[in-house]
């Protein structure tokens, strides 16, 4: 069941973690201007050219006894034509060629730049939080010492401040655990993996946020094995990521539903949400780090995803649309195809 192309939509916006084609309308806009051109120069040459030409060799070789020679020299103003539009056509590809081929390197450049700038934020990130690490784990001991110290000595309020304490630096350590995470290489160990295993262990991980926020959850889990050499904490790592990023879009409850199968060699997991969905904008920001829309979130969810899919040689595919919902598709190799 393709539910990718079953949910299309003209107003849906599709994203895809993968590589473009060939534009197939620069192919007809060039198709057309190759034509209009060597039309134009036809016309030139039987309008504006040849008349003229033919006048000169008529006047300067008059007579029968010139016949031959006229002759000779209207076929060499007809190949002179000739070789002038085969070469303007040639020129015309090449340039349309070298023109597009310096579109790509300044786009090239382009993605260049931007990643280099993201891999610079990533480290920079990576160290502030590695500096901030100890440092957190200090006070946390300090004040649970303080907290177990002060029991029973301070009226109630003032004890819950050492809470308010202790679940912030909680906060604070997750994040730093989480830009960690995000900034180290990830290496693979895969073994067989049942996706239909992994489903219901991340659900169950996720149930207090499905209970609080009144989410239906429904399990579509194909009748047989869905089973890859995968590895099996990253693999769960970006599942709990895209089922959380479900989850947390629909904060006034909705349906939660997430589907396993395998079809043409591929693998693949499907988690569909009805909640807020997201605007063209977002979708192009998806996979972009520390791009957020919540007031507590980091943004390292969707490129983490990415990171650990595409190192297995899949792809996540997006749909979405404001309002209605999102479509999150994870495609991996059936076996095999572990990127090093
Ligand atoms: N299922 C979804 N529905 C709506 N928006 C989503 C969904 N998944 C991701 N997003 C958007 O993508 C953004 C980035 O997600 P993510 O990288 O996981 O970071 P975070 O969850 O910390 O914000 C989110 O802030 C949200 O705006
Ligand atoms: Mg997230």
């Amino acid at each position: 069941m393709n539910v990718i192309s079953k949910a299309s939509h003209r107003d849906r916006m599709r994203v895809l973690s993968g590589k473009k084609g060939p534009d197939p309308r620069l192919i007809i806009i060039f198709t057309v201007l190759t034509l209009v051109l060597t039309a134009a120069v036809i016309m030139l040459w039987e309008k504006v050219l040849r008349p003229p030409y033919y006048a000169w060799v008529d006047e300067n070789y008059p007579g029968v006894e010139n016949i031959e020679q006229r002759d000779r020299l209207e076929q060499r103003g007809e190949h002179f034509f000739i070789s002038v539009t085969v070469d303007v056509i040639v020129v015309s590809i090449l340039l349309a060629i070298v023109g597009r081929k310096q579109q790509r390197l300044v786009e090239a450049h382009e993605r260049l730049a931007h990643n280099e700038k993201i891999a610079t934020l990533g480290q920079v990130a990576a160290q502030v939080a590695h500096e901030v690490r100890n440092p957190l784990s200090g006070l946390l001991l300090y004040s649970e010492h303080l907290k177990t110290k002060v029991a029973g000595k301070l009226p109630e309020s003032e004890a819950q401040l050492i809470d308010k304490i202790i679940a912030t630096i909680n906060h604070l350590t997750s994040t730093t655990e989480q830009i960690l995470n995000f900034a180290r290489p990830v290496t693979l160990a895969p073994r067989r993996l049942d996706l239909n295993r992994v489903v219901p262990d991340v659900i169950q991980l996720l149930s207090a946020e499905i209970n609080n926020h009144q989410i239906d959850t429904k399990l579509e889990l194909h009748e047989s094995p869905v089973t890859g050499m995968l590895d099996e904490p990253s693999i769960r790592a970006a599942s709990l990521n895209l089922m959380l990023n479900a989850v947390q879009a629909m904060p006034r409850g909705g349906r939660l539903t997430v589907s396993t199968g395998a079809t043409n060699g591929k693998l693949w997991l499907l988690i569909s949400d009805t909640g807020a969905g997201m605007s063209p904008e977002q979708i192009k920001q998806l996979f972009v780090p520390f791009n957020t829309t919540k007031s507590r979130g980091l943004g390292l969810g969707m490129p983490y995803a990415q990171k650990i899919i595409e190192q297995h040689g899949g792809r996540i595919l997006v749909e979405s649309q404001q309002g209605e919902g999102t479509q999150v598709k994870i495609e991996l190799p059936a076996s095999e195809g572990v990127n090093p």
